[in-house]
């Protein structure tokens, strides 16, 4: 009985000395670790307001392509996910969100779609890559198309097909867009043509990485080049992350 009693005035103590050591304030817990969880769990509430209905409660997908995937992830640098909310797609079915959050909003969101993010980046650090357009249009046309639309304007919009781990039968976003290109800088484009998005009907095309069709890097920048043809050097709202 004295045992029982000795622990139990034991835990009592250890509670306490916790209590007593760890800070209770916000402020304090911010200055720890730099402000990340505060970040993380406005993220995670912006998050379900404005973008989980269409992109799944966990980033699985659903209207909107899954996020909450490793092969995306690994390749999307900050600027291509902060970008991305801050143009939207339209006239796809994402609105841009540059009136509607402000830039620290964005900035939370963003690292909270980051908080999925469990392997390796394995990105391509290019703003821009050099390569045949023309080249890379005859490609598209016979390899691309197919999915991602006549011109790159994107696939059929189905409500809640793009779901993680449906290997076909979900159409391909928009390329030809602006949002899009806005965005994604050419290394993006590069590393996501090389290595495809395991866990979607996007596939690898680089040769030796086995995918259905398999290119040599230099016909991937072809391609990229003709994507990036699509781009317009227009007015309308700049993105505070520019470089
Ligand atoms: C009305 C539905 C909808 C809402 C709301 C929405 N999205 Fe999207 N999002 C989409 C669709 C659809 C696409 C793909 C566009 C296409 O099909 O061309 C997309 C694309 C994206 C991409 C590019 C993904 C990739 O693999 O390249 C990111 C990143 C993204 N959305 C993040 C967000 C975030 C973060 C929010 C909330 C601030 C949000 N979206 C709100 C529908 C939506
Ligand atoms: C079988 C259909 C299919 C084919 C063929 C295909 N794609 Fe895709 N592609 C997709 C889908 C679906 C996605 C979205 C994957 C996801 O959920 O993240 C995608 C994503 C992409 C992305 C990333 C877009 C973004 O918003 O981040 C690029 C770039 C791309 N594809 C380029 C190409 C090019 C270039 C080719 C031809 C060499 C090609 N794709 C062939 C279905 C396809």
């Amino acid at each position: 009985m004295r045992k029982v009693r000795f622990v139990f005035f034991l835990g009592f103590f250890i509670v306490g000395v916790l209590a007593w050591t760890i800070p209770g304030d916000d402020e304090a817990a911010a200055y720890r670790d730099g402000g990340w969880n505060a970040t993380y769990s406005k993220g995670q509430k912006l998050f379900s307001i404005h973008c989980a209905a269409c992109h799944g409660k966990n980033g699985q997908g659903g209207i909107g392509l899954p996020l909450n995937l490793q092969s995306f992830l690994s390749v999307a640098p900050d600027g291509y996910i902060r970008k991305s909310i801050f143009y939207g797609r339209l006239p796809r079915q994402m609105i841009a969100f540059n009136a509607i959050l402000k830039k620290e909003e964005i900035e939370a969101i963003a690292s909270y779609v980051r908080g999925w993010q469990v392997s390796d980046y394995q990105g391509i650090d290019a703003k821009r890559v050099a390569g045949s357009a023309a080249k890379g249009k005859v490609f598209f046309d016979g390899m691309c198309a197919g999915c991602h639309g006549i011109n790159g304007l994107g696939g059929p919009q189905v409500g809640g097909g793009h779901v993680t781990n449906s290997v076909a039968g979900y159409a391909g976003p928009s390329l030809n867009n602006q949002g899009f290109l806005k965005s994604a800088t050419d290394g993006y484009i590069k590393a996501t043509l090389m290595s495809g998005r395991v866990g979607t009907p996007m596939g690898a095309y680089l040769k030796g990485k086995q995918g259905f069709v398999e290119l040599e890097e230099k016909e991937i920048n072809d391609l990229v080049a003709y994507i990036r043809s699509w781009e317009k050097q227009g007015a309308g709202p700049r993105d505070p992350w520019r470089d």
